[in-house]
């Protein structure tokens, strides 16, 4: 009934002219692009509270364990102090620990206390000069090098120095493995 193109009620469409096409493109860009900007704006926090363990940089500091004449040649021992960063409500468990040997007049050796398969807690025995982890039978020589069990590191080491007549180990993050 209606085949003039320019009445109303046609339903066939004109041909878009290339000025219109660039605008329809514009503004399928810009509106991309500001669809972009506010995803990224309101995904970076998110983004950066994942990632923010990963990035941060783990304090250390120099813990004070004892006089230099607490400990005996040969002898080793746990030494307990605080965490390089407790926060204020971390309590107990800011408290952590150490085994340390003095080996000489003045060199001392010190181990992480915790196991490098999953981090449990290992003890000295004296009479066999080993390590004993209790979780999953991991066992430790004396030099810290793995003798059986999961574990497939040796117990991490810390820094040990004498300050003023003191023994004094650097602190450092739990070294608990990622499998
Ligand atoms: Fe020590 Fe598994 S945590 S053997």
């Amino acid at each position: 009934m209606h085949d003039n193109p320019s009445h109303p009620d046609s339903h066939e469409k004109r041909p878009e002219t290339p000025e219109e096409i660039s605008r329809r493109r514009f503004f399928r860009d810009l509106s991309l692009a500001v669809g972009g900007c506010a995803a990224l704006g309101m995904g970076a926090p998110v983004v950066g509270f994942i990632l923010s363990p990963l990035l941060r940089k783990e304090p250390r500091a120099w813990r004070t364990v004892g006089k230099l004449d607490d400990f005996k040649i040969g002898d080793t021992v746990d030494v307990r102090y605080e965490d390089a960063s407790p926060e204020t409500w971390s309590g107990v468990t800011a408290h952590t620990a150490a085994w340390l040997r003095r080996e000489s007049k003045d060199t001392f050796i010190a181990f992480s206390i915790n196991c490098t398969h999953l981090g449990c807690p290992v003890r000295w025995l004296p009479q066999a000069r080993l390590f004993m982890c209790p979780c999953h039978g991991g066992v430790f020589y004396e030099n810290g090098d793995v003798a059986a069990g999961p574990p497939e590191r040796p117990l991490v080491r810390y820094p040990v120095r004498i300050e003023n007549g003191e023994v004094q180990i650097e602190t450092e993050p739990i070294p608990i493995v990622t499998i």
